[in-house]
Formats: C-alpha cells, sequence, structure tokens
C-alpha cells in the first residue's frame, strides 16, 4: 500500500460543462468525489493523503469562480468535520492558506484544531499552495538563516531543504494521480515528486470514484521503483 497519495483533482469545469451546468456544479460534484475518496483512503489504510484544491495560479480565475470554490470548501469542512473527526482523520493544510476569505481561515483552523490528536488518516488539503512558492519560502528561511550565522552552507542538506516545506513532516508522494487527461503536474509539489509514481486516470474528478482510487494502487503496486539504483 502506497504510504502517501497525492490527487491533482482536476476537470470540475470540463464535467460541469458537458452536463451544461455553471462550472461551480462542477466544484460541487467534485467535493463529492472527494469525501468518498478520503473514506476510501482511510479504508484502504493509505497513512497520508493529499489533493490539490486551490493552487497559487487558480486566483487568476473570475472572482466568482474563485468566490464560489472558498464557499464551497467552507460548506464542505462545516458539513463534514463531525464525520472526519469520528473517522479518526487528521486534517491539515498545506499552502499560504491565510490568504483565503477569513470565513474560510476560520473554518479550516477549527478543522486542524478538532482533528489534531487523531491517529488515523492524515488529510492534506493543498490550498492557495504553489511548489514553487514552497521553494521559494524555504530558500528565504535558509537565507535568513545563513545570514544570521545561524548556519552553514554545507549544512543545508535535502533532509534540512525538506523540513522547511509545508511538507516537512510528510514522506514524500508514493504515488500521484492527476484526473482529466492532461499530462502535467501544474505547479504540485514539485520538489516531494522527484521519484513519485504518476498515473494519469482519463476521468473527470467528479466522475473519480473510490473503485477508481483502487485501479490507480493496482497500477501503482505493479510498478519497479528504482530510485536510480539498480534491480539486484
Ligand atoms: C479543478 O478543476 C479544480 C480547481 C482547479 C479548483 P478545474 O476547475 O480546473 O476543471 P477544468 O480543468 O476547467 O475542467
Ligand atoms: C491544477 O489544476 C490545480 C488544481 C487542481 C487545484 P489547473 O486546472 O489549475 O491546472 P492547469 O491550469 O490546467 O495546468
Ligand atoms: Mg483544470
Amino acid at each position: 500500500m502506497p504510504k502517501h497519495v497525492a490527487i491533482v483533482m482536476d476537470g470540475n469545469g470540463r464535467w460541469a460543462k458537458k452536463q451544461g451546468l455553471p462550472r461551480l456544479a462542477g466544484h460541487n460534484a467534485g467535493m463529492m468525489a472527494l469525501k468518498e475518496i478520503v473514506k476510501k483512503s482511510s479504508v484502504l489504510g493509505i497513512e497520508h493523503l493529499t489533493v490539490y484544491a486551490f493552487s497559487t495560479e487558480n486566483w487568476k480565475r473570475p472572482q466568482d469562480e474563485v468566490g464560489g470554490i472558498f464557499k464551497i470548501l467552507i460548506y464542505y469542512v462545516d458539513k463534514e468535520l463531525a464525520e472526519l473527526h469520528q473517522n479518526n482523520v487528521k486534517v491539515s493544510i498545506l499552502g499560504d492558506y491565510g490568504l483565503l476569505p477569513k470565513e474560510a481561515v476560520k473554518k479550516l483552523e477549527e478543522a486542524m484544531e478538532r482533528t489534531k490528536d487523531n491517529t488515523g488518516l492524515c488529510f492534506h488539503i493543498a490550498l492557495n499552495y504553489g511548489g514553487r512558492d514552497e521553494i521559494l519560502k524555504a530558500v528565504r528561511a535558509i537565507a535568513k538563516e545563513t545570514a544570521e550565522g545561524n548556519l552553514l552552507p554545507e549544512d543545508i542538506t535535502p533532509e534540512l531543504f525538506s523540513k522547511k516545506l509545508y511538507t516537512a513532516d510528510l514522506p514524500d508522494p508514493d504515488l500521484v494521480i492527476r484526473t482529466s487527461g492532461e499530462l502535467r503536474l501544474s505547479n504540485f509539489l514539485l520538489w516531494q515528486t522527484a521519484y513519485s509514481e504518476l498515473i494519469f486516470p482519463d476521468v473527470l474528478w467528479p466522475d473519480f470514484t473510490p473503485e477508481r482510487l483502487e485501479e490507480c494502487i493496482k497500477e501503482y503496486q505493479g510498478r519497479t521503483r528504482r530510485f536510480g539504483g539498480i534491480l539486484k
């Protein structure tokens, strides 16, 4: 079983268009799909599930879509928090989420606080997350410590660098899934995915089911990971 599964939940807009619905209906349907995937991940015994919910570039979208996405998120957290907690899920946020609307920040902090002692699935939501932004924040923090004389350049190792990222305490993703047929990472976990297995199911996110997740995991289990080495 992969320890850490990371998902780029893409295709909500196209799903809505196909049904002749507004884009926000797609985001709403995407939240329902997510709910099932979180449950299934718990049952499967995955330790970490990370989902890409809003990128640093998604602010470019029309204001009403951006606002709508956060409203749907608040609604989801409100409605699901009790059940997440009951299922022993621990919620965390990756990204500069302080820049989200106040109401969303409040709900997310409430979710993290309420579930912080849970020992089941660690569910990470990437919000206002960008891989480049994350790397630059780490570089700035390291530069500051170095300038202050608290860190030597030779002490900057991959391990130390990893500790400065939003994902400081997480293992790197074993498996990255991106739905919708797009074959790119779109600024997701750039440092952490160096040796991740990538799977691109040809399905729009709202149509991604727990069965599809199991298929992806089967495919992952059939892959050979070498990490640059050779098989003995
Ligand atoms: C992913 O679905 C959700 C977010 C980026 C918030 P999209 O909204 O990108 O859906 P498409 O790619 O337009 O179909
Ligand atoms: C990536 O999807 C971001 C999320 C799923 C949150 P996008 O739809 O923003 O990516 P591009 O623009 O197609 O690369
Ligand atoms: Mg998209």
